[in-house]
């Protein structure tokens, strides 16, 4: 079930009031552009530009809260594999063009019912046409394929909704295959080492100079080649 709107305050609200309403699982919003995009961390996320996706999904399952974090690297396996083999995802779900500029960011909202999952709203913001000016920001059109917003949404609705379901190992092994994260030297606020894999609830593992440290959230910053 898909709602096309034209404008809106941002696709998370409007899926979170229609999932109040008794959305069912895999229901999703899509609109061409939002007035207040909302991004992770607080940030805003520029929705101005038409020929980008701006999505919501709702997802309905009953998951342990360690299982939560494995849907939003869903999404970013979603987004990745639709944009094609050379895009990779910075942990933990962030999908990066080849020369490691952003096109596609997610943020996941959850809403609880006496300590059991009631539904998740995963957002979907992708640079297809139109990227923000920004150094570290690009669009998928940039590599020269023209693609059209509203067929990459629906397909990457579909693929999200499938990839949800797997198994967590499978899941996690699908993100591994794209991460452009593990095998670096990553900084994550205070954290320094080496990204050296996911855990089974999507925290990211890192071999610092003090020994293994699991990251459960924060910003990764790529720093170089894992070289020794
Ligand atoms: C990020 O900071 O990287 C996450 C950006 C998520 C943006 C999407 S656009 C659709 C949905 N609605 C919002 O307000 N935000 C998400």
């Amino acid at each position: 079930m898909l709602r096309s709107v034209d404008v809106t305050a941002s696709t998370n609200d409007d899926a979170r009031a229609w999932a109040r309403e008794g959305a069912p699982h895999g229901a999703a919003v899509v609109a061409r552009r939002q007035t207040a995009g909302r991004g992770r961390l607080g940030r805003r996320w520029e929705s101005e530009a038409a020929g980008n996706v701006y999505l919501s999904v709702i997802l309905r399952r009953r998951w342990e809260p360690s299982r939560v974090p494995l849907a939003c690297l869903a999404a970013a396996i979603a987004v990745a594999e639709e944009a094609g083999e050379a895009y990779g995802i910075k942990w933990p779900n962030d999908v990066l063009a080849p020369d490691g500029r952003k096109v596609s960011g997610i943020l996941a909202e959850a809403e609880w019912e006496g300590g059991e999952l009631a539904f998740l709203v995963v957002g979907v913001g992708v640079n297809v046409s139109a990227a923000p000016a920004l150094p570290t920001a690009t669009s998928l059109c940039a590599d020269g394929t023209p693609r059209d917003a509203d067929d990459f949404a629906r397909a990457v609705v579909r693929r999200l909704i499938e990839v949800v379901e797997l198994p967590s190992e499978v899941l996690l092994d699908r993100w591994r295959a794209r991460s452009a994260t593990l095998g670096r030297r990553v900084r994550v606020g205070e954290v320094e080492g080496v990204a050296e894999d996911v855990d089974t609830d999507g925290a990211l593992l890192v071999r610092t100079a003090t020994g293994p440290t699991r990251v459960l959230a924060g910003d990764v910053e790529l720093i170089g080649r894992f070289d020794s």
